[in-house]
């Protein structure tokens, strides 16, 4: 008997259409400015800076801000953000598309590839890395912010909203939380001619964040160990990382 594959979404990325934090940074954008900073790079050069899955450009606009002399090209899939990014962002070009798409930009192009809060989306992290390591210039850095497992297992994650709960199965699934080990992201980052280097930052919050009622997806702290955790109604503990990729000259 032919099994009926269910769909696999991604909606919730649409909240950002409401989200309007581009004046109160997040922590993680700050964190990875401080990565930034600490490279020998000449920001007051005209560097490019690859701002992958931008969403509605809030990152974008934190780092015009920060490195006013940079050339931003931001991507997302969603038209309606990369709209409102055009509206809210000055001085950064942004553009619709798939960062699985190998052609969504050219080959050796950017200082700086960024892919934040995307990776996780995908049940395959090779082909977002193989494309961002194309488009990263020699020589050049790359910074992924995910949830990455410091134990060894890959582990893949679909939820359901319980409304969307039919007889034996879910209308569809949705995903975001996928979850891939450092152990396997390093050994496949191992085998990679351009890539010189790559570290893990680890990073926790610091402010609290409160549960938000009506949106469960959206992310709050508990305290452990004078740690700030992260989790959502997925039940879940986010542990974030930035994976820094250098690349060879
Ligand atoms: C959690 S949001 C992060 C947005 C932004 N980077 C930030 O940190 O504020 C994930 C983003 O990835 C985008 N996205 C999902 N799949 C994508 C794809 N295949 N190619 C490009 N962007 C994608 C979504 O539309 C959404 O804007």
């Amino acid at each position: 008997m032919k099994k009926n594959k269910l769909k696999i979404l991604r909606l919730h990325d649409k909240f950002y259409l409401k989200e309007n934090r581009y004046k109160k940074p997040k922590e993680s954008f700050k964190f990875l400015v401080r990565l930034l900073k600490k490279l020998k790079l000449n920001f007051k050069n005209e560097i490019r800076i690859g701002d992958f899955g931008c969403g509605n450009g809030e990152s974008s606009y934190y780092l015009i801000n920060q490195f006013p002399k940079a050339n931003i090209y931001g991507f997302d899939i969603l038209p309606e953000l990369i709209n409102k990014a055009k509206k809210n962002v000055k001085n950064v070009k942004f553009f619709t598309g798939s960062v699985l798409d190998k052609n969504l930009t050219e080959y050796n192009t950017y200082d700086v590839s960024l892919l934040i809060g995307v990776l996780a989306i995908f049940d395959d992290f090779e082909t977002a890395l193989n494309n961002l390591i194309y488009w990263t210039k020699p020589n050049g850095k790359i910074y992924i912010l995910s949830f990455f497992n410091n134990y060894p297992f890959d582990v893949n994650i679909k939820f359901s909203k319980s409304k969307n709960w039919q007889v034996k199965k879910p209308k569809f699934w949705e995903s975001g939380y996928n979850v891939f080990s450092k152990q396997t992201i390093s050994k496949f980052l191992k085998g990679k001619k351009r890539v010189k280097d790559f570290k893990f930052y680890d990073f926790f919050i610091k402010k609290s964040l409160k549960m938000n009622h009506k949106d469960y997806l959206r992310s709050w702290t508990i305290n452990s160990n004078k740690k700030k955790l992260l989790i959502n109604g997925t039940n879940l503990l986010h542990t974030f990382s930035f994976l820094e990729i250098k690349l060879k000259r």
